[in-house]
């Protein structure tokens, strides 16, 4: 799977998680079998990058693997802004939003509110492809609403303006997260265009990476929620696609081992009174397929101190190896 010239090792990405996919879990991620991930999004309206959760999101020097920065905004010069700013900090690849249908992006018409408007959404991609000369790529819906699935004419749009990858999400804005991704849309909008597209929407274990593969035809897998508290499923699925065979589950041992990692990490990036809190919901879904965790989460949560987090966390892994 190529994007412009940046090769990847496996068509499996990490989808952008505002509020997950920071840079600790992107790395993570990425050691434990992804391709490429693109990062939380960065808004485009200037104002907000000097606060500290813009600063953390836009930190790229020195990261793994291909550096995917996703931009969000509804300005054409802005966003090119945005972008051109986001290179200059290291982003290798450039990919805008269009999917997200959160509130308060969509006010502010953003995300993937744009789908109702071709004639901004060429306005915009024009301007972001011309101002950078790092790879482009646009991450979507298949529309606004079940009325209006207009995947295939933004898909066919984005080609034109010059996108090198397109990222779909089989539902609708309107869908929210509801229902079951629909990858009739997906399959269409591949067999529509000639550039890359990637197939996004509840693939949850390797038997779904390969259906999906297979029945749309896509050329790449982007997983989000099913990486919250798994990131070995990129290895998983991906030693499912090359062998046909299933992986077992990891050992209790490599799982405690990765968990106190990532909280590690999550302290040293945030800081203990940031890095804690984020932490307490990793935890939460590292642990929500274990019965043995119910009276061991609130304890974590209620705790204030980073030493004592990764110790609680060592004292639960004890009780259960
Ligand atoms: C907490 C959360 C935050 C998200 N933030 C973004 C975002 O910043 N940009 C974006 O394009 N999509 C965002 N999404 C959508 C995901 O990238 C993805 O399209 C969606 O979750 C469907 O894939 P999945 O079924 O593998 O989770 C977000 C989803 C979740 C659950």
């Amino acid at each position: 799977m190529l994007i412009g010239s940046y090769q990847l090792d496996n068509p499996l990405i990490v989808a952008p998680m505002a509020g997950v996919t920071d840079r600790p879990f992107r790395e993570l991620c990425l050691r434990y079998g992804a391709g490429m991930a693109v990062s939380e999004m960065m808004t485009s309206n200037p104002d907000c990058w000097g606060t500290q959760k813009s600063k953390q999101r836009m930190v790229h020097e020195g990261e793994s693997g291909i550096r995917s920065v996703q931009i969000a905004g509804a300005d054409p010069v802005l966003m090119a802004d945005a972008a051109r700013f986001a290179v200059e900090q290291g982003a290798q690849v450039i990919d805008i939003n269009m999917g997200c249908p959160a509130k308060k992006v969509n006010k502010r018409l953003a995300g993937s509110a744009l789908l109702q408007y071709p004639q901004l959404i060429e306005e915009i991609l024009t301007s972001v492809v011309g101002a950078v000369d790092v790879p482009v790529t646009l991450k979507t819906r298949t529309g606004w609403d079940t009325d209006n699935r207009n995947c295939v004419e933004i898909a066919q749009l984005a080609e034109q303006c010059g996108i090198q990858a397109l990222a779909l999400h089989g539902r609708t804005r309107a869908c929210m997260y509801k229902g079951e991704a629909e990858y009739d849309f997906i399959k269409a909008v591949k067999q529509a265009i000639s550039i890359p597209v990637i197939a996004n929407g509840d693939i949850d274990s390797p038997e779904k990476a390969r259906f999906v593969l297979d029945y749309t035809g896509a050329d790449a897998l982007m997983i989000g929620r099913p990486a919250q508290g798994r990131p070995w499923i990129f290895r998983e699925i991906h030693h499912y696609l090359t062998t046909g065979e299933k992986l077992p589950e990891p050992p209790i041992e490599e799982i405690r081992q990765i968990m106190l990692g990532h909280v590690a990490e999550l302290h040293r990036f945030y800081g203990e009174y940031l890095g804690l809190r984020i932490a307490r919901k990793h935890v939460s879904w590292y642990l929500q397929t274990h019965d043995t965790a119910k009276a061991f989460r609130p304890t974590f949560n209620a705790i204030e101190s980073a030493q004592q987090q990764l110790d609680a966390l060592q004292g639960y892994f004890d009780n259960v190896a």
